[in-house]
């Protein structure tokens, strides 16, 4: 094998967010581009003589980048690359194939729900040995190294076909491609009593899941259809395609309204769920009845012990900041932790590792366990799955209990996206530079309790972050929470997440946007978001 050694690109300003490099298809097709960011991340990893678990979810460039990243890898001396069949692999699949082959860490292909095809986004992302993504030491030395790169190497010819499962050479470097589904499947009946599910299907427990033309398709059809016997209706879109049928592969009233209004519609089956571009987010909804995110996460943390994988119960909870606090409560009546951290997954691995928690979630639709290292969204879906088939109650009336004794989190998202860049900074530090003196005042009739930029010192690791958006908490059981998205493509998004509790005993059954409506037109003033957007309204409400 001839390893050749070619000059590189400049990445310029190209800053890794929340989940890895994203960016437009173009950028990473542009020669040397992808090529680039490979080898700084070879070049902070050193893995030569180790093995990786290679994997995406199939859009639009997986297939040419996966060649380049295995001729980069042999280049590069790893000594085996396990890879899903046709470069497939959902992110909690690659998660979870990580730890089960004690890989030295992984390399995920995607843009989660970004839209895919030629004209969408790409992404690259690299995950540790324990199966999550790399932590804020480990991503700054990549972006480190991608400044300071002026070669990569790549060996010459071909790479081998992905399409067969089996174990083939790139000069010394071994490929090892394996089932996509077979392993997670696996793991997934090992958690959930498939019996018990199996039998409320039988017993007449209709569904929809929706996989968004995206990777979930194969692993929700072996499992909800295969193995848990539901109807091959049961799956819809289930075919991935590169480009997601032309959509968002985004599991959120908006992006799967489709789902959404079935179940809120004359036809509704008990149940619909949806997963996103690469299989780690999740919605659920229930007849007549959408379940938020935050919501979710509190009412799995309630019930769990419900379910086999959980029997001996959770020993700790966390939430990204900007989700909501009904998670908080269910910890506080467990007499369990509950963590705050920053936004993306990362956050969670050391709490996951040290078994301080056991179950995670973000408002953005991402819930997990201890069983990976990434947010599952098969996984949630067969979690609600089985805690429905020990109760037999609908996902209403288990929702509508659980308020009534936890009391409810009103909660909403609403994004502003593709602003202005240097406006939404100058909001930003505006706001920042107002902190101190805002506890006390009074905006649209609520008055600031306090004000803070959140700062977060993991407290396993000791590591320190600042600057993950401002909160802000007002008397009466609201809150709202600020920070620029760190995954848009296009210009700057601003996400505003609004929170007002309603004890037991309260009105539990308004609307949220109408429960929520001082804390956000006090928040609207208080960041001055018209006078620095230009926009009125959120572009989109979730
Ligand atoms: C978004 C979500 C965040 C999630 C991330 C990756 O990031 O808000 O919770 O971890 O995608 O899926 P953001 O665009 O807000 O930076
Ligand atoms: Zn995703």
């Amino acid at each position: 094998m001839t390893i050749n050694t070619v000059p590189t690109q400049p990445i310029e300003g190209q800053v890794p967010g929340t989940s890895g490099l994203r960016k437009k298809v173009e950028v990473f097709a542009d020669p040397g581009y992808l090529e680039t960011y490979t080898q700084a991340i070879f070049n902070a990893i050193q893995p030569r003589g180790k093995e990786l678990v290679l994997g995406g979810d199939g859009r639009f460039f997986n297939r040419e980048a996966m060649q380049t990243i295995l001729r980069m890898a042999a280049a590069n001396g790893v000594a085996r690359v396990i890879v899903g069949q046709n470069g497939i692999l959902s992110t909690p699949a690659a998660s979870h194939l990580i730890r089960k082959r004690a890989a030295f860490g992984g390399l995920i292909l995607s843009a989660s729900h970004n839209p895919g095809g030629p004209k969408g986004d790409f992404g690259l992302k690299y995950n540790i040995a324990n199966g999550g993504p790399a932590p804020e030491d480990i991503t700054d030395t990549i972006v480190a190294c991608a400044q300071n790169i002026d070669a990569y190497y790549i060996a010459n010819g071909e790479a081998p076909s992905l399409s067969t499962i089996g174990e083939s050479q790139l000069g010394d470097m071994v490929i090892e491609v394996v089932d996509p589904v077979d392993d997670y499947a696996a793991l997934m009946a090992e958690l959930f009593n498939f019996t018990a599910i199996r039998s409320l299907i039988a017993s007449g427990f209709t569904l929809r899941f929706d996989a968004m033309h995206a990777v979930t398709g194969p692993y929700a059809t072996e499992i909800l259809v295969n193995r848990l016997g539901a109807p091959a209706k049961s799956v819809l879109n289930g075919t991935p395609s590169e480009d997601f049928g032309g959509g968002h592969p985004d599991p959120n009233p908006v992006w799967a309204k489709p789902l959404f209004d079935l179940l809120h519609g004359p036809e509704a089956p008990d149940f619909g769920a949806a997963s996103d571009g690469d299989g780690d987010r999740n919605m659920i909804l229930g007849r007549d009845i959408y379940v938020t995110p935050s919501d979710s996460l509190a009412v799995l943390a309630a019930n769990a012990h419900l379910v086999p994988g959980y029997a001996g119960g959770i020993t700790g909870v966390a939430r990204s900041m900007p989700t909501s606090a009904a998670s908080d409560r269910v910890a506080e009546a467990l007499g369990i932790e509950a963590f705050q951290t920053p936004t993306g997954w990362k956050y969670f691995g050391t709490l996951l590792d040290a078994g301080r928690a056991t179950l995670c979630g973000e408002e953005s639709a991402g819930t997990g366990s201890n069983h990976v290292r990434e947010k599952d969204g098969l996984w949630a879906v067969l979690l609600w799955l089985n805690i429905l088939a020990v109760k037999r109650q609908s996902v209403k009336q288990i929702l509508t209990d659980h308020w009534a004794k936890f009391g409810r989190d009103y909660y909403s998202r609403h994004d502003y996206e593709s602003i202005d860049s240097t406006a939404a900074n100058a909001l930003m530090s505006e706001l920042k530079s107002n902190l101190a003196a805002l506890p006390g005042q009074k905006a649209a009739g609520l008055v600031i309790k306090s004000a803070e930029d959140f700062a977060y010192t993991d407290p396993i690791s000791g590591a320190a972050t600042t600057g993950q958006g401002v909160i802000l908490t007002y008397e009466g059981g609201a809150r709202a929470m600020l920070r620029l998205s760190g995954t848009g493509t296009e210009g700057a998004t601003l996400r505003v997440y609004l929170e007002q509790y309603a004890p037991p005993g309260a009105a539990l059954d308004r609307d949220a946007q109408d429960a929520l409506s001082a804390v956000i037109a006090a928040t609207k003033a208080v960041a001055r978001i018209p006078e620095h957007t230009g926009r009125d309204h959120p572009d989109v409400i979730s």
